[in-house]
């Protein structure tokens, strides 16, 4: 690496000065300790011990044992000079049944996560739930039960009670769409479960758990945190402007992102997915009241980015009658997903930095005075240590330029983009991709743990520490 060039000339996209920059993991992803301090199963426990599931038979049991590493991941994040730090906080290691009291050690991990975060000058955000449901309260039923939204508001105001201001940013859920609709809807993900019923039913209860969680946390907290929420809201494109097809991209915007919009920011639920799913469910299950909760006002929007859709209508004579399992409630059955053009990550997924742009000034539009924080981007490729110990991934500093300069575009274009945070902080397990797909900017060696920073961590350090990317 060259030395840092700092001249105001040599930074073509630069930042506003507060602008937040962070890397992001998530609990059952890097901690392992599955089974220590009182730790009982989640979700996600079971269903990789469950063969065929999980790519290899991996699991999270040891991970990147960041629960014993917690000082040295936090020395990582300093040489890199990142603000914030996103990571999540592991339900059944703080309340591991779903109900009653804390577990004392679980509250004193993430306590002392958060003081050294702080100590060492770097923001917290902390986000409730990355998907590890406590087993228990998966076998009382799960999130297409009701009582789970409020399993999940009462674990709120634990945390918002154990852990209050000293955490900068709350965050109630991540990625719900993949939740509900990957974990009950095509079972790619923890539980496992194929009904398209129940991954609507539990998108619903996402909503009514979210709404319940910010209750908790703005009573306990005011306006001392940041709340928010995080969506991995699908950027969809018509593969023409012909009507059918236009038709096929408000079907997925519809199931894949207004199903948590529209609730969150206006205490609806989108009609025309009501009458998409109808062959499902007429949605009995939603209470007065739960879109009102499902409301209640949050501080900023989190986006998730990695990768567009591209669609296009069945032709009506090909439509077949829909076949569970699906992540689209059945919505497929009118719409064929094309393979995008062009070059694709380790993921196979397409990539386009201009659909990040599309997205946000959308969301620019559609939400008007809702700060935006990207709060995950980044990309996996097949990285290895050479030789010398080095880890050259080019491709990862292209996608990672190209996409915060799509970002940089946005908040010219107007849209209120207050941060960006990286996955990952480390390379981790994957969810069905097991230890296969590597996200890092941190290299890491899962024989004997050892962190190497790759090239791309020196650039991310370098385009933080300037404040924006260089040409
Ligand atoms: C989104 C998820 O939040 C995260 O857990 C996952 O590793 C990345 N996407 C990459 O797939």
């Amino acid at each position: 690496m060259t030395a840092l060039d700092t001249r105001p000339d040599a930074i073509t996209h630069r930042f506003p000065p507060d602008f937040r920059w962070g890397t992001a993991t998530a609990a059952y992803q890097i901690e392992g300790a599955a089974a220590e301090d009182g730790r009982t199963p989640s979700i996600w426990d079971t269903f990789s011990r469950t063969p065929g599931k999980v790519r290899n038979g991996d699991t999270g049991d040891i991970a990147a044992d960041h629960y014993h590493r917690v000082s040295e991941d936090i020395a990582l994040m300093r040489r890199l000079g990142v603000t914030d730090y996103r990571f999540s906080i592991a339900w059944p290691r703080v309340q591991p049944t779903g109900r009653g009291p804390a577990v004392q050690k679980g509250l004193d991990f993430y306590r002392r996560l958060v003081d050294e975060l702080l100590e060492a000058g770097i923001r917290p955000v902390a986000t409730l739930y990355h998907w590890d449901l406590p087993q228990e309260l998966e076998d009382a039923g799960g999130w297409p039960h009701r009582e789970t939204a409020y399993r999940f508001g009462e674990y709120a105001q634990i945390m918002a009670d154990a852990l209050g201001d000293r955490v900068a940013t709350w965050t109630t859920l991540n990625e719900p769409w993949c939740a509900a609709f990957l974990g009950y809807g095509n079972g790619v993900h923890a539980p496992g479960r194929t009904s398209n019923l129940a991954s609507l039913r539990a998108a619903h209860h996402f909503n009514l758990g979210h709404g319940l969680a910010v209750q908790a946390l703005r009573t306990t907290l005011g306006t001392r945190s940041e709340i928010s929420l995080t969506l991995n809201l699908h950027a969809v494109r018509p593969d023409s402007q012909d009507p059918a097809d236009v038709d096929a991209a408000r079907r997925i915007d519809a199931v894949g992102n207004r199903v948590f919009l529209d609730p969150v920011f206006r205490g609806a639920l989108p009609q025309d997915l009501i009458e998409d799913t109808a062959a499902v469910t007429d949605w009995a299950f939603v209470q007065d009241g739960d879109l009102q909760i499902a409301s209640t006002r949050i501080d900023s929007l989190g986006i998730n980015y990695y990768s567009p859709s591209l669609v296009a209508a069945v032709a009506p004579e090909a439509v077949v009658p829909f076949t569970e399992p699906s992540p689209w409630a059945g919505a497929e059955q009118y719409v064929r997903f094309l393979p995008a053009p062009g070059p694709r990550t380790a993921m196979d997924w397409p990539i386009d930095a201009d659909a990040l742009h599309e997205l946000l000034l959308r969301l620019r539009d559609d939400l008007p005075g809702t700060p935006l924080v990207i709060t995950e981007n980044g990309a996996a490729y097949d990285d290895y240590a050479d030789p010398q110990g080095e880890v050259k991934d080019p491709e990862r500093v292209a996608y990672l330029h190209a996409h915060l300069a799509a970002v940089h575009r946005a908040i010219e274009d107007g849209a209120d983009v207050r941060g960006y945070f990286l996955w990952s902080l480390l390379d981790n397990f994957e969810w069905a991709y097991g230890y296969s797909k590597r996200f890092g900017i941190v290299h890491v060696d899962f024989a004997t743990q050892r962190r190497t920073f790759k090239d791309s961590a020196r650039w991310y350090a370098e385009v933080i520490a300037r404040g924006g990317l260089t040409a």
